[in-house]
């Protein structure tokens, strides 16, 4: 009779679909938290004792010092396509693999992009705050008057992929003049498939009357938009963040909103989410949502699907499928 040899351990940081623990099952002895507890850093460490693999889902922090007391650690995959949970320096230079989930929400969140944009420009949550307050008593010609959408000028900053799907919906859905602002330019057939046109961050605030954040955070990206950027914006213009937390600097963003320096935004990530900014949460001229931008069934297991090819790609088979760094060659405990 064959001994078959024991399954490589692996840690599923948060609760996730059944299916796909399922799925991880089949390779590896999975310690799940489908309870959802939620971990300190030092219990994420104890849970991680002796497992090869995370899945993350962008809420655990994946440190330095967390990588040297998890030696048997070798790969960490995150179910989001942001990484700013993760040390990828400390992950590289630990021979540690990073993996995230691109593409697979680029639409989704495009989509969402819109629906913030839209429902900020045209006051949706507000006025259903009014009419479910009992306010409503009639129709008047200025009542929760906002801006238009279409053929308005739509401003991008962060030209990725999910930057270029919303500029497609701006231009070819609804007539909008896009301009963007990115780290690189896109070369011209791809400005020209998103109907974009490239320019200084500076007119891009000036001009714009929708400004929609896309921009991965990054120690350079960290308040891309605070109280000289919001200063620089038109009076009558809308601010959208789906990024993440901490590219806004929300205490100024909140300044700005009461004092109509700016006439709304929609935020879906928070700095320090998720806690929110308690300024704003009192001023009536922001719609906030809870980090949904990619939430749709559909999607959500999408990407922990490919968050757990990635895990059997690497451990099992040898593969990388969507690699965010090249761990330098060492030898990790087995
Ligand atoms: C992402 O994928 O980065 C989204 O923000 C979901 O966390």
């Amino acid at each position: 009779m064959s001994i078959s040899a024991a399954k490589p351990r692996i840690l599923v940081a948060r609760a996730l679909f059944p299916e796909v623990l399922d799925f991880l099952s089949q390779h590896f002895d999975v310690e799940s938290n489908q309870a959802d507890a939620a971990w300190s850093a030092e219990q994420l460490i104890d849970k991680l004792q002796g497992k090869v693999g995370v899945l993350s889902t962008g809420g655990e922090r994946i440190s330095a010092a967390l990588l040297a007391a998890c030696p048997q650690l070798r790969i960490c995959a995150n179910m989001a396509v942001g990484f700013n949970n993760f040390d990828l320096d400390a992950m590289t230079a630990a021979g540690v693999q990073g993996t995230n989930a691109p593409d697979v929400l680029t639409e989704t969140t495009a989509d969402f992009g819109f629906a913030l944009l839209m429902a900020t420009a045209r006051r949706v949550t507000e006025s259903e705050h009014y009419l479910r307050a009992g306010h409503w008593t009639r129709w008047s010609y200025d009542m929760f008057c906002g801006s238009d959408i279409h053929s308005a000028t739509l401003g991008i900053i962060g030209m990725g992929r999910i930057g270029q799907a919303i500029a497609r919906r701006g231009a070819l859905g609804f007539g909008m003049q896009v301009i963007y602002h990115n780290r690189s330019r896109l070369d011209a057939a791809t400005e020209a498939a998103c109907g974009a046109r490239y320019v200084d961050k500076t007119t891009l605030l000036q001009t714009a009357d929708h400004v929609l954040l896309v921009v991965p955070y990054s120690t350079a990206s960290h308040h891309t938009i605070g109280a000289a950027e919001l200063a620089q914006m038109k009076p009558t213009a809308t601010l959208i963040n789906i990024a993440r937390g901490g590219i806004v600097d929300d205490a100024a963003l909140a300044v700005a909103l009461r004092e109509r320096r700016i006439a709304a935004a929609g935020l879906d990530v928070f700095e320090g989410e998720p806690k929110v900014h308690p300024d704003l949460l009192t001023v009536s001229n922001v719609v906030l949502t809870p980090h949904i931008a990619s939430a749709t069934l559909r999607t959500r297991r999408a990407m922990a699907q490919l968050a757990a090819d990635n895990l059997v790609d690497f451990l099992v088979h040898g593969k990388v499928r969507t690699p965010i760094n090249t761990p330098q060659p060492v030898a990790r405990s087995t």
